[in-house]
């Protein structure tokens, strides 16, 4: 599968002979330097974009047609909630959106309170701490009940303490949803921690450069950071990284 933009600059290759199968469930990571594609990998998946040769099946499906069940939830690096609406009124959104009027607010509620914010339904964007935006856009994301999630960079902006505490409620929730994730992030150590799958990208063209499962047990434990066995892995992850990071 592939992509090409037409640009003022002529043809970019932005994805080429990519394939990837990504099983129900699994939590596959996307890491790689900016430009290698990743967020057009996710548009493509969620039909936000088209591919250009080769195609993409979701579920069986194509994208397309998972989009058209709401098969997705989509969170952005910055949580783009609304200011003049609270938490639960943001949360609530997609299904005014899918004119879904089944029990919304119970709904909500039950969101707010997997995310660790049952207080906070009503409280709005600019009373809440970056993590606990980040935490709205989660709930927002999974009140359709995706079967996919796609996370593009969800924590890029938080400090490193609220990002770890973030990693942990993440696997907390996706293990209560058993929804399938994909997830890009520039930091292999997150990606390890976080994946069943790393799966690191190259530019020029976009493409795939190493798959990595990861073999570490879970639950996972921040304590698993400082094993021999997290080092091997983020050390594959670098290996597969450089050529590509190092200045021309
Ligand atoms: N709609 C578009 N039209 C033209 N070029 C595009 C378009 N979308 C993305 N590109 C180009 O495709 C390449 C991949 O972009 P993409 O946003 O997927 O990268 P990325 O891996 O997500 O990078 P970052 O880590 O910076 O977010 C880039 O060279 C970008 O300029
Ligand atoms: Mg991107």
């Amino acid at each position: 599968m592939g992509i090409t933009f037409s640009t003022s600059s002529g043809p970019l290759r932005a994805l080429d002979g990519v394939s990837l199968a990504i099983r129900p469930g699994e939590f596959v990571s996307l890491l790689g330097p900016s430009g290698c594609g990743k967020s057009t990998l996710l548009r493509l998946v969620a039909d936000i974009l088209a591919p250009t040769d080769g195609l993409i099946t979701v579920a069986g499906e194509v994208p397309a047609s998972a989009r058209r069940r709401r098969a997705f939830g989509f969170v952005f690096q910055d949580a783009t909630l609304l200011a003049w609406r609270n938490a639960e009124q943001n949360i609530l959104l997609p299904l005014e959106i899918a004119a879904d009027a089944r029990d919304p607010r119970q709904r909500a509620q039950r969101l707010l309170e997997l995310v660790g914010l049952a207080a906070f339904g009503g409280a709005y964007p600019w009373q809440l701490s970056g993590g606990m935006r980040q935490r709205v856009a989660i709930a927002r994301a999974l009140i359709t009940e995706p079967q996919i999630l796609l996370m593009d960079e969800p924590f890029g902006a938080l400090d490193e303490i609220t990002r770890e505490y973030m990693n942990l409620e993440l696997l907390r929730i996706w293990d209560a949803t058993r929804t399938t994730i994909l997830f890009v992030t520039h930091s292999s150590p997150e990606a390890v921690f976080l994946s069943d799958r790393v799966v690191v990208m190259g530019t020029n063209p976009g493409r795939v450069k190493l798959d990595l499962h990861v073999e570490l047990p879970r639950p996972r434990d921040p304590t698993m950071k400082e094993t021999v066995e997290f080092a091997r892995h983020t050390a594959a992850l670098r290996r597969a990284l450089v050529g590509e990071t190092r200045p021309a």
